[in-house]
């Protein structure tokens, strides 16, 4: 056995919080139990960079129960949740992570999980990828497929297939329907108001929220904030959504407008500098920043150093700054993923969905790569199919179906009024 975690002997807790993560993951348990049966994964080794979260633990068991080796590490220094990481070390899960690993540390984790040699690697932000066509060249020889699972991580590996930089073929999980329709949206929109909350434990009724980005994301994180009664600004760059938030009932305006009414500021762009010294300059004494985008880049924290005397952790997960004017600034979780770093990250039953397109690409994977060529392919339709009907199924929501009568209609040209 082979890990390395914060403490094993809170494997326990980390039992009950997996246990709590597997009520409301009805999807994942069934393709777990087809898994189980039909070992899809005999003599297969794959690598999981993942934020290590009870969800991702309800995976990984899934994986393993398909007869995988499966080896994880985390894709981010502050989204571990021990107690998961110590009960999947447990299960013989090869983990290498904890939460507030050093920057060092992170990319040795990264490393050890590759000396497992996989052959599929399943990223979060694309670092296994990145190191394997970096220092880890040696690999490309045995992986024979990739998969990522966010935003940021998708468009790094379109960039790197259009440069012909992508050696080995990596299914997009972000792009299909099922994913980023209810993950990014209803998932980084309620857990990042969660996050908020526990490091601020703010009133939000009637403050000013600015939300940086309306896409998947961001649209979600406005309509929660919204819900609560904050009055939400949206800032866009892509004149799209930014019409599309301004039809929804949000004052759109450029950053430098914003900046200096809003109370609270929630990145969600997969940008960088979004929030940059121009930006503190004009803000009001006690502004709260915070960022769900994958980097924490967004938040350009070394412009609100230089702009600072001191600064101070006045709560779990977050910091004050005290500006050389005498304001105060107070960042979140260090401008990291917010919803995962100062929160749970997303609920259960909406990783079922995200986590049930992993394992079932996983499986279509294992019986396709020969045919694949290095570039970024879309989940098959039919994988994006089967998990909303049996996510509708498990929550006994039933639809109608076409009469044929219909299907002929819907397909045809000739008939009209
Ligand atoms: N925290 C989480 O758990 C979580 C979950 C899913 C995705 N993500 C990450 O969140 C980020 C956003 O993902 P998404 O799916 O919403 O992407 P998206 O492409 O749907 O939306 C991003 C939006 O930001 C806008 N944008 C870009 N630069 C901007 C700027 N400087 N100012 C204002 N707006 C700008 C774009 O025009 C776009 O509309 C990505 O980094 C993604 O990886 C995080």
């Amino acid at each position: 056995m082979n890990y390395q975690v914060k403490d094993i002997t809170i494997a326990k807790q980390g039992q009950q919080t997996l246990a709590w993560a597997r009520r409301e993951m009805p999807v994942l348990n069934s393709i777990e139990a087809e898994f189980r049966k039909n070992k899809p994964f005999k003599g297969i080794t794959l690598a999981l960079c993942l934020h290590v979260t009870k969800e991702t633990g309800i995976l990984a068991l899934a994986l393993r129960e398909g007869g995988a080796r499966v080896v994880l590490c985390g894709s981010n220094p502050l989204s571990t949740q021990d107690d998961v990481a110590a009960a999947l070390a447990k299960e013989d899960i090869n983990v290498f992570a904890w939460r507030g690993i050093s920057h060092a540390d992170y990319y040795n984790c990264l490393n050890r999980t590759l000396d497992f040699k996989p052959h599929i690697t399943i990223d979060d932000g694309a670092d296994l990828i990145s190191l394997i066509h970096s220092k880890r060249t040696e690999l490309l020889k045995t992986v024979w497929a990739g998969q990522e699972e966010t935003t940021t991580g998708v468009i790094r590996l379109k960039a790197m297939a259009k440069d012909g930089a992508l050696k080995y073929p990596v299914v997009a999980i972000n792009d299909t329907p099922t994913k980023h329709m209810f993950d990014n949206h209803y998932g980084t929109g309620q857990s990042t108001i969660d996050g908020l909350l526990r490091a601020t434990n703010i009133l939000l009724a009637g403050k000013i929220v600015v939300v940086a980005g309306y896409g998947d994301c961001g649209s979600g994180i406005a309509k929660r904030a919204q819900g609560l009664g904050a009055r939400v600004v949206v800032t866009e760059v892509n004149p799209l959504p930014a019409l599309k938030a301004t039809m929804d009932g949000y004052k759109v305006m450029p950053m430098k407008e914003a900046a200096k009414i809003g109370d609270v500021f929630l990145t969600a762009t997969g940008d960088k500098d979004v929030l940059v010294g121009e930006h503190f300059k004009l803000m009001k004494d006690g502004a709260i920043l915070g960022n769900s985008g994958h980097f924490n880049v967004e938040i350009k924290v070394p412009d609100l150093d230089k702009l600072s005397k001191s600064k101070k952790i006045v709560r779990a997960n977050l910091e004050e700054f005290t500006l050389r004017d005498g304001r105060h600034m107070y960042l979140i979780a260090e401008g990291r993923l917010m919803n995962l770093a100062a929160a749970e990250g997303h609920p259960s039953a909406v990783m079922d969905m995200s986590f049930a397109g992993q394992a079932l690409t996983c499986e279509w994977l294992v019986k396709n790569y020969k045919k694949l060529s290095p570039e970024v392919y879309d989940v098959p339709q039919e994988i994006d199919e089967r998990i909303s009907k049996l996510k509708l199924a498990s929550m006994g929501v039933k639809i109608d179906t076409l009469t044929p009568d219909q299907q002929k209609y819907l397909s045809s040209w000739q008939e009209g009024t």
